[in-house]
């Protein structure tokens, strides 16, 4: 055999030659254009700027507070992101269509690029939103009313009879994420799971598992294998066949169920759709005397729900303004520098836009005292969220409103 010592010159220049283009490629980060935003001086080189990851309130600030225009850039590996901010910033952030929602998600937040594939002509993202809007219309919502009401009271009598009568102690935070998990399979997901409590409890920790597991090294680095990520795929891959085995079942059996999941089989959607829709989501009226609230409950419609608890989607609107206090991303995918507002600034093609919400949630020239919890800011003599445009994104605004928003009040 030829030993390394022996090996020809030749063969020396094609190892360090190798090696100097892996290293390029590594350290090599794609320009911004010259009419982006200014580069924010803590973007280094290979890894860009930490900060977006381990203190992103005070970094998007700092970032808007050190340019003219309250816009900036910087890199998180080798993605190039402009940060906006001000009401340009946000009109272009939220009505460009130049920018997709999805594909900016799946690669800042969730780190699975290339996931916007295309099936019999159209591409996921667009038909994810068309089945979410259908199975979130009035007449499917209405469909599923009473079973709602009867999965939260089976839930919450669980929780009495489990700690009620000898003063148990039980976690309000995970007995509501099991609730809301349940509800959000009942309307999006399918019967066999929203009925049973073991499947339910199955997924529900494959979900969080998902969940848990984001790794920022795989956001700032897509090709690397970390144990996160291993972690999410085994995950995604037992929620797969749990579905799949389901789905094949009714195929099999011609067994049909009345719920969402069966509507995409309907309409001859793959597994790996209907997989991952499944997986993406998740007193006037008494009439008698004799009947308990959650009678009542069980009879209101969907507008009583909507229109008879004023007070309480005040205080919704308000908890979902104190909570949704992270950053929404966008991609470029216009094939083009998109100019922001009437600003000379462009977001070049193919990079990232990153919107903080604290930009108008936490912005005292919006909300008066924006920490304090006030629910009365909304009433029509103060409706603060009407100042300016834009200023409430707690359910998406302006090309993606929530789809979800109508099971969200329930
Ligand atoms: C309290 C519960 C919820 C809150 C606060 C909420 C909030 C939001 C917000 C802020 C956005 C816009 C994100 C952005 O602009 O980047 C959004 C979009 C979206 N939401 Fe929700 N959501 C909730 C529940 C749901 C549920 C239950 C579903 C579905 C079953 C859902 C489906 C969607 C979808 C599909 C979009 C993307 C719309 C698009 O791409 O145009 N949401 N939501």
């Amino acid at each position: 055999m030829l030993q390394f010592q022996n090996w020809p010159i030749s063969m020396y220049l094609l190892l360090i030659t190798t090696l100097i283009l892996l290293i390029a490629r590594i350290v090599w980060q794609p320009p911004f254009p010259l009419a982006a935003p200014p580069l924010l001086k803590e973007s280094l080189p290979i890894v860009g700027a930490l900060r977006f990851f381990s203190a992103r309130a005070n970094f998007c600030k700092d970032g808007a507070s050190k340019t003219k225009t309250g816009n900036y850039s910087f890199y998180f590996g080798k993605y190039r992101i402009v940060g906006l901010s001000g009401v340009e910033g946000r009109k272009t952030f939220y009505q460009s269509k130049d920018f997709s929602l999805f594909e900016g998600y799946a690669a800042l937040l969730t780190a699975t690029p290339n996931v916007n594939v295309e099936e019999n002509g159209t591409k996921f993202d667009v038909w994810f939103l068309r089945k979410i809007t259908t199975l979130m219309k009035k007449d499917n919502l209405v469909k599923g009313l009473r079973f709602l009401v009867s999965d939260t009271s089976s839930a919450l009598n669980r929780v009495v009879a489990r700690c009620g009568t000898g003063g148990g102690i039980f976690d309000p935070f995970d007995e509501m994420n099991r609730i809301v998990y349940h509800l959000t399979m009942r309307t999006v997901g399918t019967n066999e799971i929203a009925e049973s409590q073991e499947l339910l409890d199955r997924s529900l920790h494959l979900v969080e598992v998902i969940d848990d597991n984001n790794s920022t090294a795989r956001i700032m680095f897509p090709w690397l294998l970390t144990l996160k990520h291993v972690k999410r795929l085994v995950a995604a891959g037992r929620m797969y066949l749990m579905i799949n085995r389901i789905l094949r079942d009714r195929r099999r059996t011609g067994r049909r169920e009345d719920d969402a999941v069966q509507l995409l089989l309907d309409e001859g959607a793959s597994t790996t759709r209907i997989f991952v829709i499944n997986g993406l989501l998740v007193a006037k009226h008494r009439i008698s005397p004799e009947q308990t609230p959650l009678d009542i409950l069980g009879k209101l419609t969907l507008d009583d729900w909507e229109s008879d608890f004023p007070l309480t989607n005040l205080c919704l609107h308000e908890s979902i303004r104190l909570q949704t206090v992270g950053t929404a991303f966008r991609k470029n995918v216009s094939g083009r520098d998109v100019q922001i507002g009437n600003t000379s600034e462009v977001v070049p093609k193919d990079g990232f836009a990153a919107f903080h919400l604290d930009d108008i949630h936490m912005n005292p020239d919006i909300y008066s005292d924006p920490t304090k919890f006030d629910p009365a800011r909304y009433l029509p003599d103060r409706a603060e969220d009407k100042k300016v445009p834009l200023a409430y994104g707690g359910w998406g605004i302006g090309r993606h409103p929530c789809c979800g928003l109508y099971l969200s009040f329930l």
